[in-house]
């Protein structure tokens, strides 16, 4: 298939363009750099031993999008563009609903236009909230509690209700739990612009030196650790499940919701412990204040991508951390030149 991939200079983006390549998939690319670097893109390339196109556009911009699908004719979207920081979009709130959520508007329209109605889109356990326990199973109320995660909520029920309305729309909502780890050739992964929201990046800055520690936010959660319990997940393992899921859509119609998790909650300290095994070097931290907004502890049900795309996870944590230093230690400063 021939596929148009928003934010596919992106962390995530990044790993699933290169698997579409190698899956013999073409590939276009719609970015507007925002929080990426075309490196990215030319690794990719490199790895795959073949080009995705590339078209710098923002996808607010339907006139820049209208020129993207006529001029590369995809058949289907994956829809990764997007503005991802939890803190930054409680002082923002509007520049994350009109990327995000007029954005997303920006697309739908052009890909109508186009008769292009196949889309798989990034959303996040986020969206399921507070009040839901642990496992998150699809069918559960979502709810989420910041501007980021409404958006993705928001973006869920507009996808719901366009593919409630034509019935040619196929339509998956994929929720993420925490993607860590890179490309086992150390060519490409995460640069976060800036201190690292994440734990994982995080972790891997004090490890290579750029930072000075870790700072555990929380030990006293009523956990085996008293640190938080996140699902983590490998992002080739991520990446792969959207080729399940593309491969899905082309013969099911209709909106569905899968959880892309491995059902299993790591502990901060646990990370921290597997990373510095992955290092061979001790990693300093120090426990710090809860972090306000965080849930002690939350994983993925991902029972139901199993079922119905026969996809699971199958790199472990150790790997995930192996293979976030190999990016990290070969690129120190990401893919700014050193
Ligand atoms: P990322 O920031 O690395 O990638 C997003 C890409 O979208 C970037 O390349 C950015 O330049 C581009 N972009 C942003 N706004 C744009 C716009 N208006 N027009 C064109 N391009 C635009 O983030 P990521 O970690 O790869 O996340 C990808 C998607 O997955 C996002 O939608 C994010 O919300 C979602 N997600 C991420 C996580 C996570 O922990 N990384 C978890 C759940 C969901
Ligand atoms: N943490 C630290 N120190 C740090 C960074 C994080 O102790 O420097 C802790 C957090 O308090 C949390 C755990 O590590 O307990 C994981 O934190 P992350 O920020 O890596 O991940 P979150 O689960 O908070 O959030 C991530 C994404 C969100 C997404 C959410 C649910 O960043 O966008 O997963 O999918 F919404």
């Amino acid at each position: 298939m021939r596929i148009l991939v928003t934010g596919g200079t992106g962390y995530i983006g990044s790993h699933t363009v290169l698997t579409l390549l190698e899956a013999g998939h073409d590939v276009v690319v719609v970015d507007n750099l925002v929080n990426s670097s075309p490196e990215a893109l030319r690794r990719v390339g490199e790895l795959a031993g073949r080009e995705a196109a590339f078209v710098e556009a923002d996808i607010t911009d339907e006139a820049a999008l209208d020129a993207a699908f006529s001029d590369h004719s995809p058949e289907a979207v994956i829809h990764f563009a997007g503005l991802k920081a939890v803190g930054e979009s409680v002082g923002i709130p509007l520049d994350y609903y009109h990327n995000n959520v007029a954005g997303t508007i920006s697309l739908l329209r052009s890909m109508d236009r186009h008769a292009v109605r196949t889309i798989v889109f990034s959303s996040s356990a986020t969206v399921y909230g507070e009040h839901n326990p642990t496992p998150y199973v699809e069918k559960m109320e979502i709810g989420a509690m910041n501007p980021y995660g409404r958006t993705k909520e928001q973006i869920e029920d507009i996808l719901s209700d366009l593919g409630a309305s034509d019935p040619r729309w196929r339509i998956a909502l994929l929720r993420y739990f925490n993607p860590v780890g890179a490309h086992p050739s150390g060519r490409i992964g995460e640069d976060p612009q800036g201190i690292p929201n994440n734990l994982v990046p995080f972790i891997a800055q004090v490890a290579v030196g750029r930072r000075e520690k870790l700072m555990v936010f929380g030990g006293d959660y009523d956990t085996p650790d008293g640190t938080c319990l996140r699902d983590y997940i490998h992002v080739v393992d991520l990446a792969e499940g959207h080729v399940a899921a593309l491969n899905y859509l082309t013969d099911h119609e209709g909106v569905h919701r899968w959880n892309l998790g491995s059902g299993t909650g790591t502990s901060v300290l646990e990370m921290h412990a597997a990373f510095e095994k992955a290092v061979g070097s001790p990693i300093p931290y120090e426990i710090a204040p809860r972090r306000p907004g965080d849930l002690p502890a939350f994983w993925a049900d991902p029972s139901a991508a199993l079922a119905d795309l026969g996809w699971s996870t199958v790199r472990t944590v150790e790997q995930m951390c192996e293979d976030h230093w190999r990016w990290q230690k070969n690129n120190p400063m990401g893919y700014a030149p050193s």
